[in-house]
């Protein structure tokens, strides 16, 4: 049997009646856009979450893109955030006019260092990029920073205790771009019940993932939740012919409600599955020299989006990288080049070397098939691939 990147279809043989259950309710219903479904899941995934309010929507980054203009981004304004990341987080922050300041990575989690942060504030304040790189073009004048957009790398929450603490003393929010990070727990809490707003991704490789795009933010403000509601239909007020701010078209489509209101009832079940598949990759790797597996953390809970581990040097992830290519095992680099180095990002003029950690992990990385179906078998088949390797 040949081995998947993600098994979607598995789990559609697992749900069929249901999904299917639910996308003929859609279509006899026939309310396609802002149906009941979208409440529905609102719901359940506020109380799952313990968010108190989700604002469902059409991708991960609209979801980004609303937190940020929910807090009146624009030119002038730095958001600090990692260079190791998929490209919407910072793309939105650039869209809206602002400056994406980036900081380095703890090469432990792959996650936003809160110690390099306070250096970038340092940096910022005293506008001295001695203390900390900075955009050295893109803006006039001088940044001002005001807020944070951490991100939850292949699904492993980053140190909130402490990014809280930075963002509260320095008077700046913090959006959490939980886009990998649906169902992970730190100090028992969902990343997603974290921040100002959080933002999560229904794309379908995601652990919740829908037959489409799809997204959602979540927070605890009530005001916060109805000026997203607002954004995301055209800046509407009182109905959809009142218009009280800009805002987009960015509503999720029914029927990726309903097919997520299915996924969710294994969901719990899944995040399991995974975790288990994570706990037997490190057993089967860990040993292995030259390779580092991802680590464990007692206060956290990782939702395993990706599997995502390190070789010794670049030449030594290509050979295994071929090696599993012979063998016809999928695989993945998240990401090959750090944002800072982008072509998209070049106008801010960041440097090779600006940020270490980040660019050694560029170099280094590869994922491994991960998924809730992933068969034991199948797992030391790989690693036995990479041992040779
Ligand atoms: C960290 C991160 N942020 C944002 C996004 C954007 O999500 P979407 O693809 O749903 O727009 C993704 C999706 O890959 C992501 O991984």
């Amino acid at each position: 049997m040949t081995i998947t990147f993600i098994d979607l279809k598995t789990q559609y043989k697992r749900l069929k009646p249901l999904i299917r259950e639910n996308l003929d309710r859609v279509l006899d219903h026939g309310a396609y856009v802002m149906g009941p479904e979208i409440e529905r899941l609102e719901n359940q995934l506020a109380e799952f979450c313990g968010a108190g309010h989700a604002v469902a929507c059409s991708s991960g980054t609209d979801a980004l893109l609303l937190s940020l203009m929910a807090q009146k981004v624009g030119p002038g304004d730095a958001v600090l955030t990692t260079p190791f990341t998929f490209c919407a987080t910072a793309e939105t922050i650039a869209l809206l006019g602002a400056t994406p300041v980036f900081v380095d990575i703890d090469a432990g989690t792959f996650n936003l260092d809160p110690e390099q942060a306070e250096k970038a504030l340092a940096a910022l304040n005293h506008n001295d990029p001695g203390i900390h790189a900075l955009p050295r073009s893109g803006f006039r004048g001088t940044l001002q920073p005001k807020g944070i957009i951490s991100v939850d790398l292949f699904g492993l929450p980053c140190d909130y205790p402490s990014l809280t603490q930075l963002a509260r003393k320095h008077g700046l929010w913090l959006i959490v771009d939980a886009a990998q990070s649906f169902g992970a727990l730190i100090n028992g809490e969902s990343t997603c019940a974290l921040g100002d707003a959080a933002c999560t991704s229904f794309f379908p490789a995601k652990p919740l993932g829908g037959y489409g795009d799809g997204g959602m933010c979540f927070t605890r403000d009530p005001d916060l939740a109805g000026i997203l509601r607002s954004l995301r239909m055209h800046g509407q007020g009182r109905d959809r012919y009142e218009n009280v701010r800009l805002g987009l078209n960015a509503r999720m489509d029914t029927l990726q409600a309903a097919v997520l209101l299915a996924k969710m009832t294994i969901f719990p079940e899944e995040l399991d599955l995974r975790r288990k598949a994570a706990l037997e990759y490190n057993r089967l790797l860990g040993s292995i020299p030259g390779i580092t597996v991802p680590a464990f953390f007692q206060d956290r809970q990782s939702a395993w989006a990706q599997f995502s581990l390190l070789a010794e040097s670049g030449p030594h992830r290509q050979k295994i990288l071929d090696r599993l290519k012979e063998k016809h095992i999928p695989w993945a680099v998240y990401y090959p080049q750090p944002l800072h180095l982008q072509t998209a990002f070049t106008y801010l003029a960041y440097r090779s070397g600006d940020f270490p950690a980040s660019e050694d992990a560029a170099a280094r990385i590869f994922s491994l098939p991960m998924h809730p179906y992933l068969r034991s078998g199948d797992q030391e088949m790989i690693a036995g691939v990479i041992a040779q390797a």
